[in-house]
């Protein structure tokens, strides 16, 4: 079965395409991207390629800051962009038979598979073509990233001559003198340490990080001659093949960074990695590789029955997720494009903590999803900082739109500024991750300072209305980036009294239950708790958020209803989507919404709404949102579900779950999107499954899609692994851990542990 636009199969585990079509390889690139958490790349071909391509290797953490470039500077503006740097093709391995360089671009393709194996992370390409010369070849390239082994890169690559006896040179390379192609200033990055016999190192300019890469190559029967120019260590190897037999090249190459070695030890220590795995060899590797990966999918595999598409569809995501982040190193995080494309740079938003906590939380464990807490704990000071610059005092802290070490990046004013809305997302994770685990004590070790500073932007970000006699919120842009600059975005006030009163409870209780780390808290953040708790529960009580009466819908800013309110179904689907299609004026003017607003503040506070106020205010703005941002699909799909939108919740869900695999939005070639990848989990899990924290325990009430015989998911909770199964007929949860209370449609029940 194939996949509509790209071409590719169908498959529960495998990612599969069956032709070579040039026009399609920015994006099967993209699709075929490998990672293991703590770096990553692009599905480009180890051989030359000469037609179009995107390069494209990252190491998680190395960035470069690229200075900013404005039309017009505003103050408060960030001096730089940090960028993920494209780093040096480690991959390479250039190919001649009877001296005739392989080339996809410049021969007959006459079979072409390649396929992602997703259980375990293992890319293989195996393809037939003829060469200028007339000499036909079967080639296999097999290549991962070792999730065992976080510094190793594996390559197997062989080549079969079919017609002839041929000799068949393989020339394996790393080059690391490589750029972005998203340069603001048309820069190079890198600059080179030192090149020595099968290693290189590289400096970034001014952000100073080092990596070295090596390379330790075999090839049965060979002698390889070394070539050592700068930044581009090379071996090169001749091998007679008789005609139908097979040479195999094995190139195992260590990349390290200065994140994690002294810069004088990288070069040492990437040979060494590199020679590690040649030691262990290709099978063993493997067979590592599947293990680590098995114990991944382990936790979270997603098995729907009856609906290969919407499988592969979720298989995919929760792949993706787990390639791009392991909870490893809390320097790291998830970017919006992981390891597939250089858009985005930056690589914190707040989609990390709107959609991906609860992802790792429930699949990868508690430990891994409170390093992400802790990746904001440790940048809370240079979000002070941040709001410093813009005017705020007192210990207010801003956290950034985009940024990698604390610093903002993003670089317009409506969103630097005016999209404060993320301070709430970063205030709800710690809320989210508490809720799950129950481990409060994260107040005291880090979460209450993150929320008395959020709580202290909110009390000096709202102004007194004299007018309303009520507290108000203005020049803000909500989620829906389809409006900047609007009063009372009903969302952003919410979020912020939200933050105001779950910071004045952390505050209360990490008094009475941690009176020590309470002290140095009010010591080191100047926290005067009765006067600034006192302060915002005023500003709480008197905030104006706006409603509709008559519609019995929240008003997603002032004046939203003096639009012309046109519905997406009346638009000309030729006009769509309308980011590409109209002026940027035409779109702030018009009532259409990029992506949920008033619904992503209803999603994260479900408890505070009855079914009918979510189902009138779903109504309402499901039919005026446009979903042009993929972060968008996910979260309707979940309230779809809840108020029994069974249809459209489906809709919804396929849209966000194979929005790469099919390029709804048409430029999957610049990367995946990773991060909204997470929605897509949580509108299975949370939509479909129905999960959700409520009353202290984990509640199931699923929804599940006609089309579905059953859907199967494992969530880690609390240390144990349940295993939810949900049919037609009902609901079982098998634990493999300690008993454990849950609930099954709000009625509570024990489960015994399974495994015994
Ligand atoms: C969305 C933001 C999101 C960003 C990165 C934008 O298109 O509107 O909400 O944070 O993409 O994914």
């Amino acid at each position: 079965m194939q996949s509509n636009r790209l071409n590719l199969g169908i498959d529960p585990w495998l990612l599969t395409e069956n032709d070579f079509d040039p026009s399609r390889v920015k994006s099967s690139e993209s699709l075929f991207a490998l990672g293991n958490g703590v770096m990553g790349g692009r599905a480009n071909f180890e051989e030359r390629y000469s037609g179009p391509s995107l390069q494209g290797n990252y190491i998680g953490g190395v960035y470069y800051p690229d200075k900013t470039r404005v039309g017009w500077w505003k103050n408060g503006y960030p001096e730089y962009f940090a960028k993920v740097l494209n780093a040096a093709f480690w991959i390479g391995v250039d190919v001649r038979v009877d001296g005739e360089e392989l080339d996809l671009a410049q021969c007959e393709v006459k079979r072409f598979y390649r396929e992602m194996d997703m259980r375990r992370s293992v890319l293989t390409r195996r393809m037939t073509v003829v060469l200028k010369n007339g000499a036909e070849v079967e080639v296999e390239a097999v290549r991962f990233l070792s999730l065992a082994r976080r510094e190793l890169g594996v390559i197997r690559y062989s080549v079969t001559p079919v017609n002839r006896d041929a000799e068949i040179t393989f020339s394996p390379y790393i080059d690391a003198d490589v750029r972005n192609s998203d340069a603001n200033y048309d820069e190079k990055f890198w600059e080179p340490v030192r090149t020595e016999e099968d290693a290189t190192q590289s400096r970034t300019r001014k952000s100073g990080f080092e990596v070295a890469w090596a390379q330790a190559v075999a090839l049965d029967g060979a002698q390889f001659a070394c070539e050592t120019v700068p930044e581009k260590p090379r071996r090169t190897a001749t091998v007679r093949c008789g005609k139908g037999t097979t040479a195999t090249l094995y190139k195992y190459t260590g990349i390290c960074s200065s994140l994690n070695h002294r810069p004088e030890e990288l070069s040492a220590a990437a040979q060494a990695v590199a020679a590690d795995g040649l030691q262990a060899g290709f099978d063993a590797l493997v067979k590592e590789q599947e293990e680590a990966w098995a114990a991944r999918w382990h936790r979270c595999d997603v098995v729907i029955d009856g609906d290969d598409a919407a499988q592969q569809g979720i298989r995919f995501c929760i792949f993706m997720l787990l390639q791009t982040y392991t909870g490893v190193d809390t320097r790291l995080n998830i970017g919006p494009k992981g390891f597939t494309g250089e858009k985005y740079g930056g690589v914190t938003y707040w989609d990390t903590e709107a959609y991906c906590l609860p992802f790792y939380l429930s699949t990868a464990g508690q430990e891994v999803a409170r390093e992400l807490l802790v990746y904001r704990y440790n940048q809370l000071d240079k979000a002070i900082e941040n709001a410093a610059k813009l005017g705020f005092k007192e210990g207010a802290a801003l956290y950034p739109m985009v940024t990698i070490n604390g610093e903002e990046c993003h670089n317009e004013w409506e969103i630097t500024f005016e999209e404060i809305h993320r301070n709430g997302a970063i205030a709800y994770a710690i809320f989210n991750y508490i809720r799950y685990t129950g481990d409060r004590a994260y107040l005291a070790e880090g979460g209450l300072e993150v929320l008395l500073s959020i709580a202290r932007f909110w009390a000096q970000r709202i102004t007194w209305s004299e007018a309303r006699q009520q507290y108000v919120m203005l020049g803000v842009t909500g989620p829906n980036e389809y409006e900047n600059n609007v009063n009372n975005n009903w969302y952003t006030s919410y979020i912020a009294c939200w933050c105001m009163r779950y910071a004045a409870e952390a505050a209360a209780w990490v008094r009475e239950n941690r009176p020590e780390a309470y002290a140095c808290i009010c010591a080191k953040r100047h926290f005067d708790e009765s006067a600034e708790t006192a302060r915002w529960m005023e500003i709480v009580d008197k905030m104006y958020l706006g409603e509709d009466r008559e519609r019995g819908i929240f008003l997603q800013q002032d004046g939203y209803l003096d639009k012309e309110q046109v519905l997406v179904s009346e638009l000309d689907p030729a006009e769509r989507p309308i980011n590409q299609k109209w002026s940027w004026d035409r779109i702030l003017r018009s009532c259409f919404i990029k992506q949920a607003d008033v619904l992503q503040g209803i999603y994260f506070f479900q408890e505070n709404f009855d079914l009918e106020t979510i189902r009138r205010n779903f109504r309402f703005y499901e039919a005026r949102t446009v979903h042009e941002s993929s972060l968008s699909p996910c979260v309707h799909a979940i309230l779809a579900a809840k108020i029994g939108e069974a249809a459209k919740a489906y809709e919804l869900y396929l849209r966000t779950a194979r929005l790469d695999l099919d390029d709804y939005n048409r430029e999957v070639e610049e990367g995946c999107h990773v991060t909204s990848m997470a929605g897509s989990w949580l509108a299975v899990v949370e939509g479909f499954g129905g999960m959700r924290m409520a009353d202290g325990v984990l509640n199931f009430t699923p929804h599940l899609p006609e089309a579905w015989r059953s859907l199967a998911f494992r969530v880690d909770y609390r240390g144990r692994i349940l295993t939810v199964t949900v049919t037609h007929e009902g609901v079982e949860v098998r634990n493999e851990g300690e008993p454990v209370e849950i609930a099954i449609g709000g009625e509570r029940r024990r489960l015994p542990d399974d495994r015994r």
